[in-house]
């Protein structure tokens, strides 16, 4: 089994993720460490409560991290994406359970200490609590297995501007510090989530299959679903958190792009990861950049049937 800690801002395609690593037989879930990003850091780590409680996980710790951007002001939050509550107003009561005293970084580091090698950080939110656990422990990226993030959008256009995608652009300096860290980034971004749609329907699977967790995903997915199916013909959903998860109990349903990459901290094209192609890298910012792994397809059939058979 893997061992795993999420990052996360929850989200309702973070449930989705949460979900399926609770449910996962080759996942072990030690913590889910919150971030603000969808929402305020505060409903973050509420929200990962409620979804402990839904699974009834109260065994697992929730802990609170960084609110704000590495650097300058807040970027606003994805109210009009996820719904006030972050997971569509469905009016879910709750946790009466409190989070873990130990902010996100320090859980992060704590637990790499404890289990050395043995740990996946899988980060479906903005990239603060990965970079500041970085800050506390330098040698962070040699205590863990890897790093697997949802974010960024390597050869395809943007998602909050012409080319940054969510995560990223909410916290670029903290990405710049992780890309840039000593370890091997496997990036699941919208060059392979965008190209995965399902339809609505496929949340009503999940409920049929699994009524506590799948239930909640599909009452929470209407107002995302609405979200993403503006002006189009056809209605849509996205499981964009769900695929580094995914890929750990199957990686070989996914195809991978090597490049070095860096993120963008400049104001016009902040949080754009950009791939240097080779032979680029006269100047010394990029050819310190870090070899990233990106996602650029999957084998969608096999991943929903995987998704399916997990919430079961
Ligand atoms: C990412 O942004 C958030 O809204 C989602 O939860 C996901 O992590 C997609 O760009
Ligand atoms: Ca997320």
């Amino acid at each position: 089994t893997h061992k795993i800690i999420i990052d996360t801002d929850p989200g309702i395609d973070d449930a989705m993720a949460i979900f399926f690593a609770f449910q996962s037989p080759d996942i072990e879930v030690l913590g889910l460490t919150t971030v603000y990003g969808n929402i305020p850091v505060s409903m973050a780590a509420r929200n990962a409560l409620t979804l402990c409680d839904v699974a009834g996980r109260q065994d697992i710790p929730v802990t609170e991290g960084v609110g704000m951007p590495w650097v300058g002001p807040e970027s606003g939050y994805a109210h009009f994406v996820h719904g006030d509550d972050g997971f569509g107003n469905i009016g879910f009561p709750p946790s009466t359970r409190d989070v873990d005293p130990r902010s996100s970084a320090e859980f992060i580091v704590e637990m790499a200490r404890k289990h050395p090698g043995e740990i996946t950080l899988v980060a479906i939110g903005p990239l603060g609590n990965i970079a500041l656990a970085l800050r506390l422990e330098p040698n962070l990226p040699k205590l863990v297995k890897g790093l697997s993030i949802m974010g960024g959008a390597a050869f395809v256009p943007g998602n909050v501007t012409p080319v940054a995608e969510a995560n990223i652009w909410n916290d670029a300096h903290a990405a710049d510090i992780v890309f840039s860290a000593d370890w091997e980034v496997k990036m699941f971004g919208l060059d392979v989530t965008l190209f995965a749609p399902t339809d609505p329907k496929f949340v009503d699977v999940l409920a049929d299959k699994n009524p506590t967790m799948g239930g909640f995903v599909q009452k929470a997915a209407q107002f995302y679903i609405e979200f993403y199916s503006q002006g189009r013909d056809e209605k849509v959903c996205y499981f964009h958190d769900a695929f580094p998860l995914a890929h750990l109990v199957q990686p070989d349903l996914f195809e991978f792009t090597q490049g070095n990459i860096r993120v963008s901290t400049d104001d016009l094209n902040r949080g754009q990861t950009i791939v240097a192609p080779f032979g680029t890298t006269a100047s010394p910012l990029w050819t310190e950049a870090k070899t990233v792994q990106a996602a650029t397809g999957v084998d969608h059939e096999r991943l929903f049937q995987l998704f399916v058979d997990t919430y079961a």
